[in-house]
């Protein structure tokens, strides 16, 4: 994370504890956002920004496994580039202030940019362009579960008054960024687009090599054998867990919590359970995410 980034952020953090909880967040065209990372002029702003072809995009629902994928794209970026990893700040662009955005707009190519906007919100320049965008998605059950934990941990968010309020806002979408079901469903579309490319959070825990060979191949990143091997050392949950203590200082923990399938059964009641099963069957079954996100295999 970069110097003055960092303290800005501290200074919104610092900005956070003297808010009231319901001020914490906002809706803005039904969805809510956190206000303090996410104002409305950010999200104004957005609405004109220009794409271009060689975009970087990664897009994922919160907690789906994105500051993974983060650190896996900075590392083939900069093996791609002969360089060293920079910098550390979060690609989010509904986190860039107006001003940011400029800059942004002035950077080189290739940028790498990072959205947990629902699809329809994200600048529509993006799809224009046919900017390359690689989509992270994890179980339903693991993505509430850590939600959860980092609502709890994170001063900038409400806190959540207990698992069960987190669990029935989760299942109606009254969360930030809004339901992970709407945001299933529209990826749903676009699973065939040749720009999209949609990996799980548990194909990569599987086949982390594999998904770091697939992903820089879908970029035109390329890459030697070692190059692959060495990226996907770097990259598993103790590694980057280890490596983000001098970037992430205490949020660390945050971001890096448990880092496992599974977790959501320490969690989820039996109604719970049954209740999500439900709602997936009749949001999701025979969709070709579904297939992806192998539901059965992680969720029962
Ligand atoms: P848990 O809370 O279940 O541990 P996001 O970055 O989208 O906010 O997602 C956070 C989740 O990804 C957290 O899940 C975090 O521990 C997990 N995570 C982060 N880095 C990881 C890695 N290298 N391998 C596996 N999981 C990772």
């Amino acid at each position: 994370m970069s110097a003055p980034y960092r303290s800005r952020l501290q200074a919104r953090m610092e900005e956070a504890k003297h808010m009231k909880e319901e001020e914490k967040q906002y809706r803005y065209n039904g969805i809510l956002y956190p206000t303090i990372m996410c104002p409305p002029e950010n999200l104004k702003a957005l609405e004109s920004m220009e794409a271009r072809e060689d975009d970087v995009m990664l897009v994922a629902y919160p907690k789906c496994g994105f500051n993974w994928m983060v650190g896996v794209m900075r590392k083939i970026m900069a093996a791609a580039a002969g360089k060293t990893e920079e910098s550390k700040m979060p690609p989010i662009i509904e986190f860039f202030t107006p001003e940011m955005q400029k800059v942004l707009s002035e950077a080189p190519s290739p940028r790498f940019l990072g959205t947990h906007l629902h699809p329809t919100n994200i600048p529509g320049s993006f799809t224009a362009k046919k900017s390359k965008m690689l989509v992270v998605f994890r179980n339903p059950k693991d993505t509430a579960v850590s939600f959860y934990h980092f609502s709890n941990k994170n001063p900038g968010l409400p806190t959540p008054e207990s698992w069960d309020k987190f669990y029935s806002e989760f299942m109606s979408g009254d969360v930030i960024w809004g339901s992970y079901f709407d945001h299933a469903l529209a990826w749903e579309k676009r699973i065939n687009d040749p720009d999209v490319m949609i990996v799980t959070y548990e194909y990569l825990k599987e086949n982390l090599s594999e998904g770091v060979r697939q992903v820089s191949k879908f970029f035109n990143f390329t890459l030697s054998e070692e190059q692959i091997l060495t990226i996907a050392r770097d990259s598993t949950f103790n590694a980057m867990k280890e490596s983000s203590k001098g970037s992430h200082g205490q949020m660390s923990d945050v971001f890096f919590r448990k880092g496992e399938v599974g977790d959501w059964k320490n969690h989820f009641s039996e109604a719970q359970s049954k209740e999500m099963d439900d709602e997936f069957e009749k949001r999701l079954a025979g969709t070709k995410l579904a297939a992806k996100l192998k539901y059965n295999l992680y969720c029962k």
